[in-house]
């Protein structure tokens, strides 16, 4: 039997339009501009309008990506919504979002993978269509930080920003498709960036709120040496299983975290900036919306052709790893 491969045919993205600058934070904590960009690289983030939710951001991503891979709603077959920030903790978003399209044929769930999450999705989504499972899945990479992070809390808050972006998969014939994937997990860095309350282990209460325990907290030093080391090792064993050089690589994706981490890994491989594309200093830290967004920009830049070989590595929260070769 000729094995299958899956590509991405469509992609979508929507973001906010209120935008918050680092100067408007200079006015709600103790920071500034200088810090903000010279630490993260972070002009300005997106934060979602108060009476709309993740769902209502996900429904325009997913519509474009719809739209741009010649698909009707009722045609999708899985949804799966890589999220850290839900509308509820019961359900699943993705149920919502199901209903919202009118894609009543799929099946739908959440992945939380931390701001790993859409390449855990899309990895899974790869294999339900290759199993011959399913003709085509809906994958959304979505996160409305702005609504757990604490406010309060300078160390965190100007890191953070809300964005969808969403991506069509299908079976294609050719060379094109995911090639390779790499997903990995240490449990062991719970700590170094969670929520500590809200969840069943230390459940909502007056104390907890009041000692702020339901707001993102972060080690922000020890994320940072655990992603320059991940992403690293991750895209080595990526280019070894393809027996590839990274100059081979036409495009390079990166969790936007932080730029400095995107520059020590681009400077390292050798790659020219063009070939890694940057969005941190427009939306900040979207989570697991960084990359869709990402790739939806290229293609519509024009910068991103049918042919190129791209990779796409991220890291987050669990802690959590993934990677992907594809051919787009
Ligand atoms: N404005 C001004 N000063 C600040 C701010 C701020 N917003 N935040 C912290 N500081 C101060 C600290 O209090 C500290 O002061 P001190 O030296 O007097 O104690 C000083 O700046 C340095 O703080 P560090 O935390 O050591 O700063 P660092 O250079 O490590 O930068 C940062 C912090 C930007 C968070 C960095 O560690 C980082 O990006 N880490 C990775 C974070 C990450 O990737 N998170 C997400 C991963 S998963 C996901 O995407 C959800």
């Amino acid at each position: 039997m000729k094995k299958c491969s899956v590509a991405i045919t469509g992609s979508g993205a929507a973001l906010p339009e209120r935008r918050m600058t680092n100067f408007d934070l200079e006015k709600m904590v103790e920071t500034s501009d200088e810090w903000i960009f010279s630490r993260t690289g972070i002009r300005e983030r997106r934060i979602l309008e108060e009476g709309l939710s993740n769902v209502d951001l996900s429904e325009r991503a997913s519509r474009e990506a719809l739209r741009n891979a010649g698909l009707e709603p009722e045609q999708v077959e899985l949804i799966l919504v890589a999220t850290v920030t839900p509308d509820y903790p019961l359900p699943a978003t993705a149920c919502n979002l199901q209903a919202r399209l009118g894609a009543f044929q799929a099946a739908a769930m959440d992945i939380a993978a931390g701001c790993s999450g859409f390449i855990y999705a899309l990895t899974v989504a790869d294999h339900f269509i290759r199993a011959g499972t399913y003709q085509n899945a809906l994958v959304i990479g979505v996160e409305i930080l702005s609504r757990i992070i604490d406010w309060e809390d300078r160390s965190t808050c100007v890191l953070f920003g809300d964005g969808a972006g969403a991506a069509v998969l299908q079976p294609v014939t050719g060379d094109r498709g995911l090639i390779s994937f790499e997903l990995g997990a240490d449990g062991r860095g719970l700590e170094s960036l969670y929520i500590p309350a809200g969840g069943v282990a230390l459940p909502t209460s007056a104390e907890t709120v009041q000692q702020r325990l339901h707001y993102v907290k972060m080690d922000g030093p020890e994320i940072f040496k655990f992603a320059v080391r991940v992403v690293g090792e991750t895209l080595d064993h990526l280019l070894k299983k393809g027996e590839l050089q990274p100059t081979d690589l036409d495009h390079l994706f990166l969790h936007q975290a932080n730029l400095r981490i995107i520059e020590s890994i681009r400077k390292r491989l050798k790659l020219p900036r063009e070939k890694v594309p940057v969005n941190i200093d427009r939306y900040g830290n979207m989570s697991s919306a960084t990359i869709p967004i990402a790739l939806y920009e290229e293609v519509a830049a024009g910068r991103l052709k049918e042919g190129d070989l791209l990779a796409a590595v991220a890291f987050g929260a669990g802690l959590t790893w993934g990677g992907i070769l594809m051919r787009w």
